[in-house]
């Protein structure tokens, strides 16, 4: 039987509670609040009050039974899903028991090279071999977006037994791929894809004005983070299963792990008002939304020290702002600047200012305006925030498909040794090396070293780029694996 999506089984029952008698003699030690800092009571006060446990009707995450079995199964039937789990360990805890459970013993990956670092994470733990696939660069837009189906069919060809396909979709700025011609590919072998949209839980609001979601177009599972782009706390987020490839034994074994035995029941529940506020979210309200979103957009006019980065329809996501900054600023002052008045971007790059909307217009588009020019005008004026000159780094070219020499779990049981980036040509890398920008590793750990990469790497340091990496030395070199014979 459907069931009824204004229900709000989970929060619903916390709030019954608190208008019981209740003696709490069992953990959290602040005992729906009775016990805590005086200097933070009042505002933790309401929060605490369904701060609860696993006590008699308040069900096990873990095996559930009870409302967390029953808004899991709203979250099912509204999401469209074989089960959609509710995870309190973000997506990074989603994509863990994704790959996890998913991988088929000693068979690799394809994966994208710029995936988040949860997936790099799981891959690692799994001890698997990778197979890394590599974002195309759009000169339009100045960014690595998605991979190629061309480059997905030479891996499948090159690689005969593969445990699944592992892609990000939308990128951080929202824009979307050919996903559909990808998982139509890949299931024509066979294989899953699995989908960390961590950023696109809004898409499964299933509108024409919206990117299609993952999950409408086939993929076997998907992540997505609630507390991104959907009115849900910080930590919230989804797990779906889509299809019969993967065993749903599996994924619950896995959420136990990478979960806490112990989660969250504020969190928890704004997962199920998250669901409720998106399965009763009106064509309407996305109208007003996107209306909203144009006036904002056409006030923010294109000039000395932006533009704004256009919109395709149903490619990239309208909830997503991004302002160009011009060459001559920089775009990390304009950011300082924005947020001296209050205004706190999403992220900034060297380029642009990504700015995400929430999904029910919240601020005057007035206020806003005025911040914008406010901002605008001082810039225009003070040549002491402008850039004298940005030295070019030119986009790093990558091996369209690429394998690591050895599995993860190899290269557990071999010792390392430091050297300097001359004599690392040819090495295996112990860590990755990621210059911002484009924030894409140059190096993954478990790579073989080519000159190319050090080339690059010693031009980067020389014009005092940033570059991300857990080697301590970078500066002079790094610490390889020591190969036998
Ligand atoms: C693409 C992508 N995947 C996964 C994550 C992890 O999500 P969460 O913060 O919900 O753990 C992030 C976080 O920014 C992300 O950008």
């Amino acid at each position: 039987m459907i069931m009824s999506q204004s229900q709000t089984p989970l929060y619903s029952a916390l709030v019954e509670m608190t208008k019981q008698p209740h003696y709490s003699m069992h953990v959290p030690g602040h005992k729906n609040g009775t016990v805590f800092p005086k200097t933070g009571k009042q505002l933790f006060k309401d929060i605490l009050s369904i701060d609860m446990t696993e006590i008699t009707g308040l069900d096990d995450l873990h095996q559930p039974e009870g409302i967390i079995e029953k808004a899991q199964q709203l979250a099912t039937e509204w999401f469209r899903t074989r089960a959609s789990y509710f995870l309190v360990g973000g997506s990074t805890s989603g994509n863990l028991a994704m790959i996890l459970a998913t991988q088929k013993k000693g068979k690799p990956f394809l994966v994208q090279r710029n995936s988040h670092k949860s997936i790099i994470h799981a891959l690692e733990l799994s001890g698997s071999k990778p197979i890394f696939l590599s974002p195309h660069y759009e000169e339009k837009y100045e960014r690595f977006t998605g991979v190629h189906k061309e480059d997905i069919k030479k891996a499948l060809k090159m690689y005969s037994s593969i445990s699944g396909i592992i892609l990000t979709y939308p990128d951080y700025y929202g824009r979307t791929t050919h996903l559909k011609e990808i998982i139509d590919l890949a299931h024509s072998y066979n294989v899953p894809v699995l989908v960390d949209e961590a950023h696109g839980v809004h898409f499964s609001l299933n509108d024409p004005l919206l990117p299609k979601s993952a999950l409408s177009l086939g993929a076997d599972v998907v992540v997505q983070s609630a507390h991104k782009m959907a009115p849900a706390m910080t930590m919230g987020a989804y797990l779906h299963l889509n299809s019969e490839r993967i065993d749903p034994r599996q994924i619950t074994h896995y959420l136990q792990v990478f979960q806490s035995s112990s989660p969250s029941y504020p969190i928890l529940a704004s997962l199920d008002l998250a669901r409720y506020f998106m399965a009763n979210y009106s064509k309407e309200d996305l109208q007003t939304s996107i209306e909203w979103i144009t006036k904002l957009r056409s006030s923010l006019t294109n000039g000395l020290v932006w533009t704004l980065v256009p919109l395709e329809e149903g490619v990239d996501d309208p909830f997503k702002l991004t302002l160009r900054i011009e060459d001559h600023v920089d775009s990390q002052i304009v950011a300082s600047y924005l947020e001296k008045e209050g205004l706190y971007p999403e992220l900034v790059d060297n380029q642009h200012i990504l700015f995400t909307l929430a999904l029910t217009p919240n601020y005057s588009i007035y206020q806003l305006k005025c911040i914008f020019e406010k901002v605008e005008s001082k810039l225009k004026t003070k040549s002491e925030f402008n850039r004298a000159t940005i030295e070019g780094v030119s986009s790093p070219v990558f091996n369209t498909v690429q394998s690591n020499p050895y599995s993860y779990y190899e290269l557990d049981s071999m010792n390392q040794e430091f050297v300097y980036w001359q004599e690392s040509i040819g090495r295996v890398a112990s860590a990755s090396v990621t210059p911002y920008p484009p924030g894409i590793p140059l190096i993954m750990k478990g790579e073989r070293i080519q000159r190319e990469h050090v080339d690059r790497i010693v031009d980067l340091l020389r014009k005092d780029k940033h570059i991300q990496t857990k080697e301590p030395f970078y500066q002079k070199g790094m610490h390889v694996y020591i190969e036998r014979g």
